[in-house]
């Protein structure tokens, strides 16, 4: 990442935050958003002289334009784009999912990468032969069922197609479009969760968590931090392009 302009997503969220800490000190500029300003989630000081934060909501198409032009205008020019926006925010059966909860799950999982995507590609599509890279946060659940979230696996599984699609039409630019999908991931809000759910069961803590892996073939916690590898060597990479690397302790290759 050494000397590159890097564009980061959802940096409030769990997984953005980590990415974001893990690029920025070889980045040469980073560009970073949420839909609240930097002081809804950065509490500790020490924010990076390289960063500056724009506040905007992802499924909005003018703040997705904002974001990317903000970033041109700053630096000149855009390397990498990194979109950790999404959530499965509800769980409900199908037959009882409501519609409208339906469109906000793909609106935020689906839409926001479709707009990433196009704004990115106009961004980046002056680049020449140093061309760009792309790389979504997509999920297992593109690939596995996970109970009572159909929408939320649809919405990936269209963002896994989305790669595909745009790693065609961004070849024309030298820009390549790959993604990571990571399993189960101990982030800040899955800690709280794990935690409510032992006070509500009264099961042990540790043993809440482990259930959580129990599918994995290795059976650790996959932290924030953990997704970096996969994210540097896709930001980078001038071979890969229309990828999705699996970051999940084996998850996907489990019974
Ligand atoms: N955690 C996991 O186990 C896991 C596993 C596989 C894939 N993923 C994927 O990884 C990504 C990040 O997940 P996470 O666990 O870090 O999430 P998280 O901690 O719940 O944070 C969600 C992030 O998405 C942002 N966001 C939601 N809607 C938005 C919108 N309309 N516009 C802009 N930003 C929006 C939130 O920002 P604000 O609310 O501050 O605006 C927040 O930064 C998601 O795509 C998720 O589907 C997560």
């Amino acid at each position: 990442m050494e000397g590159k302009i890097v564009l980061v997503t959802a940096v409030s969220g769990g997984i953005g935050q980590a990415i974001f800490k893990g690029v920025a000190p070889a980045a040469r500029g980073v560009v970073t958003s949420s839909r609240g300003g930097k002081e809804a989630f950065w509490k500790d000081g020490g924010w990076p002289r390289n960063a500056t934060h724009v506040a905007g909501d992802m499924t909005r198409e003018a703040d997705v334009e904002g974001l990317f032009k903000h970033a041109l205008a700053l630096h000149g020019r855009l390397d990498v784009a990194v979109n950790c926006v999404g959530g499965s925010m509800f769980g409900h059966r199908i037959e009882d999912f409501p519609a409208d909860e339906f469109d906000q799950v793909v609106a935020t999982n689906l839409r926001s990468a479709f707009l990433f995507t196009k704004h990115a590609i106009r961004a980046m599509k002056g680049n020449g032969e140093a061309g760009g890279n792309i790389v979504h946060v997509v999920s297992i659940s593109a690939k596995k069922i996970a109970a009572n979230k159909a929408p939320y696996g649809i919405a990936k599984a269209g963002l896994a197609k989305l790669v595909h699609y745009a790693a065609h039409e961004a070849a024309d630019y030298g820009v390549l479009v790959n993604g990571i999908s990571p399993g189960y991931v101990f982030t800040p809000r899955h800690e709280t969760e794990i935690d409510e759910k032992a006070a509500r069961t009264g099961k042990p803590r540790a043993r809440v968590a482990d259930g959580l892996v129990s599918g994995q073939l290795l059976k650790k916690h996959l932290l924030p931090a953990d997704l970096l590898d996969a994210v540097r060597l896709l930001s980078t990479t001038r071979v890969m392009t229309g990828q999705i690397i699996n970051v999940d302790y084996g998850e996907v290759l489990s019974y």
